[in-house]
């Protein structure tokens, strides 16, 4: 598509944040869908956050995405947050609602979209690790009435979850002791490097159990290449990466981003 004075803009805002592939995802999902629209990166100094949230209104863009280390602080210049945003205490994704900017995160909801078949309402979920990632996943699950999850991390602090609703249960890591429920999901890092696991090697993991990790790269982590060994379904953070592109793109086109299109490009670009 041709840019031109109607062309619209989104971006994201983070840093650092040169090597992000959200660019990739958005600009082609625009070209697919025939939207007047392009997604540039914006590498900003946490002094320049305020001034640049509220370029998204002068600017009249659709919106925009948030990424590290400004998804919390961004939560303050919203004129309105959705409840996921508000249990997360954290957003990925600010939409330019006539001149109100809606502040909401989409990192839950893409990581459950990547589970193609998994239904989260009644399930029981074991969590590794309560950072970002954990947080938005974990809002997410309850909000769409997951029956149990518990969270298990390195440094205890059960005050993270005390806000939200549903059932959750919070333990330091060594009590980790074996597995049990319908899914698995590290959201640490441990894994990045090839060759840790956030698990005991030997741990059994139940045959049903879905095991998924939201580090992309490697494509397979020690624990998803364990788990498929043991006969286990495994998802790797590729897919949580373009679903929750897709839910951003949505909430500011109102489109479908055409992500059977985008995954092989995606994949060939990563891997
Ligand atoms: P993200 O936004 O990707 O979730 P984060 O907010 O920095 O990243 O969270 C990282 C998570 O990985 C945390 O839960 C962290 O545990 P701590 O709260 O104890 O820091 C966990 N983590 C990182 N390195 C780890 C390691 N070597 N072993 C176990 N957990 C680890």
């Amino acid at each position: 598509m041709e840019i031109n004075g109607q062309t619209k803009l989104a971006a994201v805002i983070a840093n650092p944040i040169k090597h992000s592939l959200s660019p990739f995802i958005h600009n082609f999902a625009f070209e697919q869908v025939n939207e007047n629209g392009i997604y540039l990166a914006f590498e900003i100094v946490q002094e320049a956050l305020e001034t640049t949230i509220s370029s998204i209104k002068s600017l009249d863009m659709y919106g925009a995405n948030l990424s590290m280390p400004y998804k919390e602080a961004a939560l303050a210049y919203m004129d309105d947050v959705s409840e996921v945003a508000r249990l997360t205490g954290a957003i990925n994704t600010i939409v330019n609602q006539n001149g109100r900017l809606f502040g909401t995160t989409t990192d839950g909801v893409g990581f459950f979209k990547s589970i193609k078949d998994f239904v989260v309402k009644d399930s029981e979920i074991i969590v590794l690790g309560a950072g970002g990632a954990a947080r938005a996943i974990i809002a997410e699950a309850t909000l769409q009435g997951a029956k149990q999850i518990t969270v298990y991390n390195r440094t205890y602090k059960p005050e993270v979850f005390e806000h939200y609703p549903g059932n959750i249960i919070v333990k330091p890591l060594e009590a980790l002791t074996e597995l049990s429920g319908d899914l698995l999901i590290n959201t640490t890092s441990v894994g990045m490097d090839g060759v840790s696991m956030p698990i005991p090697p030997t741990m059994i993991i139940p045959q049903n159990m879905i095991v998924a990790d939201v580090i992309y790269q490697p494509i397979e982590t020690p624990l998803l290449a364990y788990a498929k060994q043991q006969g286990n379904q495994t998802i790797n953070g590729l897919g949580m990466l373009l679903y929750q592109a897709a839910e951003s793109f949505k909430l500011w086109t109102g489109k479908k981003m055409p992500t059977e299109l985008i995954w092989p490009e995606l994949e060939k670009k990563v891997y």
